[in-house]
């Protein structure tokens, strides 16, 4: 039975114990939830993987409450400490050499390097400090699958598998961590809630884009990530019969992720939408989704949608 947390002083206390035990507790940031275990357990990041059936060669992120937590497992340079003062906490992701033994070998899948991110939802935060270590945390979905926004996305995909969710309703931003490699030469690895412009505009220098789905950079980027049971299309402006559109701005269809066209509330709409379009298109249905501009956070949404339509490998 996996238990649901309320959002108080009683259900943070649990959370925390639980992680303390090396069991598993799914817990809202402002991204999307994550599947946190104690990451100095091996035990408790072995059951990550057995619980979202992860390919253990994929690598996971280590949260944290703030920076000097942040340097207690990982070496910060000058440019990793520009840009943390700039946007954590917030959807930012560093990738930065590991303090060796900080961590279970498992979290960093054998790297020298760490994963390492500050995530600004208060109740994530007040469970990192009640909670007092790292705590590693992939988004709190079957592996493959759409990420959760919400607790009840959570349990659709690990009820029984983990030990508690935290709820926290849903998610604002709605789309994972930027996920950036600051040196020697700054590399966007994963597009996500932080916009690469942003990042470029505090480091006054450009961003070489990484990860490209046939020679992942970032291992988690693998060309099938997202997927819904429907077939999809993307860059629809009608629905063909028998699809589910999902609109945006002007294409209108049965769902939309923004009537008004804007970016931010589609990226928190994403995940739902994705979720909502399988269900509505039923076994063998097909969803199409009109075009979003590819620009700020339509990146990620447009990132999501292309792994999300790729062919199952
Ligand atoms: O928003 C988020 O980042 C969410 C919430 C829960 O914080 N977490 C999340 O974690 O998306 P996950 O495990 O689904 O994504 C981890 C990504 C993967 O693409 C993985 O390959 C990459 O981080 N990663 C982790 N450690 C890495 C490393 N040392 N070098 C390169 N990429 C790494
Ligand atoms: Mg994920």
């Amino acid at each position: 039975m996996t238990e649901i947390l309320a959002p108080d002083d009683a259900g943070i206390a649990r959370a925390a114990s639980l992680l303390a035990a090396g069991e598993l507790v799914a817990f809202p940031t402002e991204t999307v939830y994550g599947l946190g275990g104690d990451a100095r357990s091996d035990l408790a990041v072995a059951r990550i993987f057995e619980a979202k059936g992860r390919p253990s060669f994929n690598p996971l992120i280590v949260h944290l409450p703030d920076l000097a937590a942040v340097e207690r497992v990982a070496e910060i340079s000058a440019r990793a400490r520009d840009l943390a003062r700039a946007f954590w906490p917030g959807p930012l992701t560093l990738v930065l050499p590991l303090r060796h033994g900080a961590v279970s070998p498992l979290v960093s899948a054998g790297l020298p390097t760490v994963a390492v991110r500050v995530p600004a939802h208060p109740l994530a935060q007040r469970l990192l400090r009640a909670f007092g270590g790292p705590v590693a945390a992939p988004s709190a979905n079957p592996s493959g699958r759409v990420s959760p926004t919400r607790a009840d996305h959570v349990l659709d995909g690990l009820s029984g598998r983990i030990a508690a969710v935290l709820d926290g309703g849903p998610c604002a931003v709605g789309l994972e961590s930027t996920i950036l490699l600051p040196d020697p030469d700054p590399v966007l690895l994963r597009p996500g809630g932080l916009p690469v412009e942003a990042l470029e505009a505090a480091l006054g220098v450009p961003v070489a884009i990484g990860g490209d789905a046939g020679k992942p950079m970032s291992p988690g980027q693998l060309a099938s990530h997202y997927a819904p049971d429907a077939a999809l299309r993307l860059n629809a402006t009608e629905a063909q019969p028998g699809e589910v559109l999902v609109g945006f701005g002007p294409v209108r269809g049965q769902l939309t992720l923004s009537e008004t066209g804007d970016l931010v509330q589609a990226a928190a709409r994403l995940f739902h939408a994705l979720r909502e379009a399988d269900r509505l298109a039923g076994p063998g249905g097909r969803i199409a989704f009109a075009p979003i501009p590819e620009t700020g956070l339509g990146r990620a949404i447009n990132d999501r949608l292309r792994r999300a339509a790729a062919p199952r490998g």
